[in-house]
């Protein structure tokens, strides 16, 4: 049974993952600042909890000397807005945080450590449309420094101490639990939940504006698959993802093909529009394609479908 410690455990792709590990079987210890005891129950027995922050050298050596797990899935972060609104406790929790659990990795012969990192670690020099996966980092916000930093940390573990260190690059992920506070990205959740729910909602982009996601789904079983891969076929320790580029437009076909009497409308706001017209719309997930089999299993339809499912618990 493999022992899996998953940091950030009660966060939206940390519930996914952690679901998804126990139906396999994993034994999973969840660290993360917050507890959940109605999630825990939820996820069964073979599911445990240490409160504790990412910042704290000793707590995060603790759990990692007691629980002694064979893989960590490091997804435990502050996020935009948090993350540019505190900068101290983003840099704590995303810098010292990921070099905490390298080091404690090392220490304690953890095999592998897989890390979820960002399309916001490319700045504004990316290519709009499709951003190679070995294109200069350059990110201007705290949130992108840190996992440029969190990057080059476990590379530099790799390479030094031959820490099993394996990274994922998300673009924008949607999906029930997708908290509204988690930044301008959240409308492509926030429009299906919302007519799911019954409720209507505005969308606050213009209807034309592209923007590249990825399904909840997908993205937790990426860092399941690449815990998994084989280490010979592996050329980066860093690879990007892709899922699909929607449209507004679209997104709103797409949930009325779902749910005919929905009522979604478009009230764009100029700078809303304008930040996400700003994000790279693909990364280009070929070397994950090639070294580690990657490939999305949800498109649009079937993603609206099974987020509206699992709205109402069907
Ligand atoms: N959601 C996305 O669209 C997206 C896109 C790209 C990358 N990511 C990355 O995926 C990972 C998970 O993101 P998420 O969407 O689940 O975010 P989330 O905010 O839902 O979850 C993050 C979790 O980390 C925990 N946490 C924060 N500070 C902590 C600390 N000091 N110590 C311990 N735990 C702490 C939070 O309590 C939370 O449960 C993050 O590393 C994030 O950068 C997410």
């Amino acid at each position: 049974m493999t022992r899996t410690l998953i940091t950030g455990g009660f966060g939206f792709i940390g519930r996914y993952l952690t679901l998804m590990l126990a139906e396999a079987g994993h034994d999973i210890t969840l660290f993360d600042i917050v507890s959940d005891d109605a999630f825990l129950q939820q996820a069964g027995n073979q599911v445990s909890a240490v409160q504790g922050s990412l910042a704290n050298w000793a707590e995060v050596t603790g759990t990692i000397a007691d629980t002694k797990p064979d893989h960590i899935i490091h997804s435990g972060a502050i996020l935009p807005p948090a993350s540019e609104s505190m900068p101290q406790a983003a840099f704590e929790a995303n810098i010292t945080g990921t070099y905490n659990v390298l080091e404690a990795s090392r220490l304690f012969n953890v095999d592998r450590v897989i890390y979820a990192s960002s399309i916001a670690s490319y700045g504004p020099d990316a290519p709009r449309e499709l951003v190679p996966n070995d294109f200069a980092q350059h990110p201007t916000g705290m949130y992108g420094v840190s996992k440029v930093c969190s990057e080059r940390l476990g590379e530099y573990y790799h390479r030094r101490f031959k820490l099993d260190f394996r990274a994922v690059r998300f673009p924008p992920i949607f999906g029930l639990g997708r908290a509204a506070s988690s930044g301008w990205t959240a409308y492509t959740s926030l429009a299906i939940e919302e007519a799911a729910l019954g409720r209507p909602y505005a969308m606050r982009v213009a209807p034309e504006t592209p923007t590249g996601v990825l399904y909840i789904r997908d993205a937790a079983r990426s860092l399941a698959d690449i815990a998994t891969a084989d280490n010979a076929s592996l050329t980066r320790r860093c690879y990007s993802l892709r899922g699909f580029v929607v449209t507004a437009q679209e997104l709103r076909d797409a949930i009325m093909r779902q749910m005919p009497d929905a009522h979604i409308t478009f009230e764009p706001d100029e700078q809303i529009t304008a930040f996400i017209k700003s994000i790279p719309q693909e990364l280009d997930d070929s070397l994950a394609r090639a070294d580690w089999g990657w490939q999305p299993r949800y498109g649009l339809d079937d993603a609206v479908a099974d987020f509206v499912a699992t709205t109402r618990g069907t």
